[in-house]
């Protein structure tokens, strides 16, 4: 039983005991020490938050109030009789998580004599993966959570693959709970043999074993005295004397621009955090993407001008050269140059309730780089427990592939395992602007890399000039038998009536060659529609007027759509005609089948139709007959001079 509280070590009581001096002197002693960044992970049941209450208790990081309070919860709500229940500790944080309102990850602070430490609390829920690798991109050191009777688990393997994956070297496998197996000697070292085993697989620089209680405080800052067995460090001792030092100075300098800083015409500078190495006044260097060379002329901070600033510093640089440099480059040492790549390989965790599919168009976030990126193939996928690779078509919460990604403009980056910072990206879902994916840049896919554009003479203005029209893609989306083609035939002949230049993309005849390889599954209409988008784009360019008739049922795939166009080129037509009236004409006897059972994925069936929110042109077909419907679009286009009739 923990009989007295002791009191928080803070700068206020030391002032008050020992004067102003002593307090110089404990900051100075607190700024000199390391800080070691680590994380706990596990299952719910394996007593990480006891661990964690555990570690802030021993270390006297808990406040007197904090603790008066713990002791009335834990003799009302408590686990453990008599004794604190360290796990209430974290518990209000759990509730908040639990409805939603906290962060994922809870980060806390304590400190020892020796070293000074922040751990990321991860909840060990089904929401583990987007947990960890949020917690898990600035740790260096993860301490997984094994209960003692039970051993090496599915998620404790799940567990140790996510922390290698993301890149941390140092793995301490805590098998707590030692006291419920009567402090044996057997039971630990059978769990140690298994994670021995399963430590192999792996790439870890230091891996640990160490018994321990987080409830009673055997071995976690106090040295059992009922394992006299066990020879190794208490988990602090460990935490403390770790060498993980992972020498970011001795990497190349990497600085990507936060902001360009002009205050006035006579200062231009570059601002931003040194991720990795050194740079120097007079150093040579190279803004990847630009690939243009510059000298440093000044490091500027706050407190003044530096002649040399290492990773971890915010400066601002100013250059000898004038050169054209933005947010989102990267300043980086001359010689040994980031990655810059339209197309790279990648490790991918999805976080996203909706899967992933290839083709579908994301924002990906690298540092201080925002581009639009869509994934161009699932490699494989692994399954975390057997580490297999398996075929995918889609990524489901939290699975993890190995996949290639595309980028609308080029980034740059780091092999993630070269440098964390320059390697791990996010993608964000367009449309909820929720982050989707945390990814790991492995290599540049050369093949990409070589193809260069080519600007030729004649130009899509100068193909549409003398076609005497602006081209435009006029977008049709709606349910099947909405009348989209039918309305959209009539558009096509009454332009060409007028003289206009026009081509016909509809999704029954697309289907018939280019994407005859396509079915009706989420994955394959996402594909169906980007490559339909791709090829409008080339009839555009051509300086046609393109009419598109698809079901295009995805709103993130008709946005995509329309952002590779400029504004004026997109005209997004909703044919509005309800489920019941589709399935009452059902024209070619798909809605029949559909509800016979006997055709699957069929949309406004059993297959989603997410209708336009702003489309340019509404058409109601109750109301409308489709000649009318037709006539309402001419206007539309010959209102905004589209084309000259003749
Ligand atoms: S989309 O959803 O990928 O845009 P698309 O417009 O190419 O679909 O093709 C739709 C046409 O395919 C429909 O008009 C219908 O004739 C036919 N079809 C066959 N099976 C399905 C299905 N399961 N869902 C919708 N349309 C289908």
């Amino acid at each position: 039983m923990i009989a007295s509280v002791p009191n928080k070590t803070t700068c206020s009581n030391i002032a008050a005991t020992n004067g102003p001096a002593a307090v110089a002197a404990y900051l100075e002693a607190e700024n000199k020490k390391s800080t070691l960044r680590f994380l706990t992970c596990g299952s719910v049941d394996d007593g990480k938050s006891t661990l964690v209450g555990r570690l802030l208790y021993d270390c006297k990081h808990i406040y007197d109030d904090h603790l008066f309070a713990l002791a009335r919860e834990s003799r009302r709500h408590g686990t453990t009789g008599e004794e604190l229940d360290l796990a209430l500790l974290l518990d209000g944080l759990e509730a908040e998580r639990e409805q939603g309102i906290t962060i994922d990850v809870a980060y806390r602070f304590f400190a020892t004599d020796k070293r000074k430490f922040i751990v990321a609390d991860t909840p060990g829920h089904v929401q583990y993966t987007r947990n960890m690798a949020t917690g898990a991109s600035t740790a260096e050191l993860a301490v997984l959570l094994v209960d003692a009777r039970r051993g090496i688990t599915i998620q404790t393997r799940r567990h140790a693959f996510i922390c290698s994956l993301l890149g941390i070297r140092h793995l301490v496998l805590a098998v707590n709970k030692i006291d419920l197996v009567g402090f044996d000697q057997r039971a630990y070292e059978l769990v140690e043999t298994g994670f021995s085993a399963l430590a192999a697989s792996f790439n870890f620089e230091s891996c640990t074993a160490i018994p321990l209680s987080a409830r009673h405080g055997d071995n976690v800052t106090v040295s059992s005295l009922r394992m006299l067995w066990y020879n190794g460090p208490t988990l602090i001792e460990h935490l403390e004397t770790v060498d993980v030092e992972n020498r970011p100075l001795g990497k190349p300098f990497r600085m990507p621009v936060q902001w360009v800083n002009r205050p006035d015409l006579d200062f231009r500078g570059f601002s931003g955090t040194v991720l990795s190495g050194t740079v120097s006044r007079g150093d040579t260097i190279l803004v990847a993407k630009s690939e243009k060379y510059a000298t440093v002329a000044r490091i500027v901070t706050y407190d003044g001008d530096l002649v040399e600033a290492v990773a971890g510093d915010s400066v601002t640089i100013t250059l000898a050269e004038e050169i054209d440099i933005s947010r989102g480059d990267v300043l980086a040492t001359a010689s040994r140059p980031p990655e810059v790549a339209h197309q790279f390989a990648a490790q991918l965790l999805w976080m996203g309730e909706k899967s992933l599919f290839p083709g579908r168009s994301y924002i990906l976030k690298c540092g201080t780089q925002t581009v639009t990126a869509n994934i161009t193939e699932i490699k494989y996928k692994i399954d975390v427990t057997s580490f297999e690779r398996l075929a995918a078509r889609e990524l489901g919460l939290n699975e993890i592939a190995f996949v290639n990604v595309a980028v609308s403009d080029a980034i740059a980056f780091d092999a993630y395992a070269e440098n964390r910072k320059m390697g791990a990206f996010i993608l964000i879902d367009r449309l909820s602007n929720e982050t989707v994916a945390a990814g790991m840049a492995d290599f540049t896919l050369c093949r990409a890399n070589n193809v260069h554009w080519h600007a030729f003479d004649v130009t899509k203005d100068i193909r549409a000039n003398l076609k005497r029209q602006r081209p435009v893609v006029i977008w049709f989306t709606g349910l099947s038998g909405s009348g989209k083609s039918t309305i959209a035939n009539i558009v096509e002949r009454e332009l060409c009536a007028l003289g206009c230049h026009t081509y016909m993309l509809d999704g029954d005849n697309v289907r018939h060659g280019l994407n005859r390889d396509l079915g009706f599954t989420e994955a394959d209409r996402v594909e169906n529609i980007r490559r339909v988008s791709e090829v409008s784009k080339l009839l555009l360019d051509a300086g046609l007027i393109v009419l598109v008739s698809f079901i295009s049922p995805f709103r993130i795939e008709r946005q995509a759509a329309r952002d590779i166009f400029q504004d004026d080129e997109f005209v997004e037509v909703f044919v509005d005609t309800t489920i019941e009236e589709c399935e009452r004409r059902d024209v070619k006897g798909l809605y029949a089948k559909a509800r016979a059972g006997v055709l699957k994925n069929f949309t406004g069936i059993d297959s989603p139709y997410e209708p336009p929110t702003k489309p340019e042109i509404a058409i109601a077909t109750s109301t409308m007959p489709a000649e009318k419907s037709a006539k309402a679009i001419i206007r539309y286009l010959t209102e905004r001079s589209y084309f000259d009739p003749i």
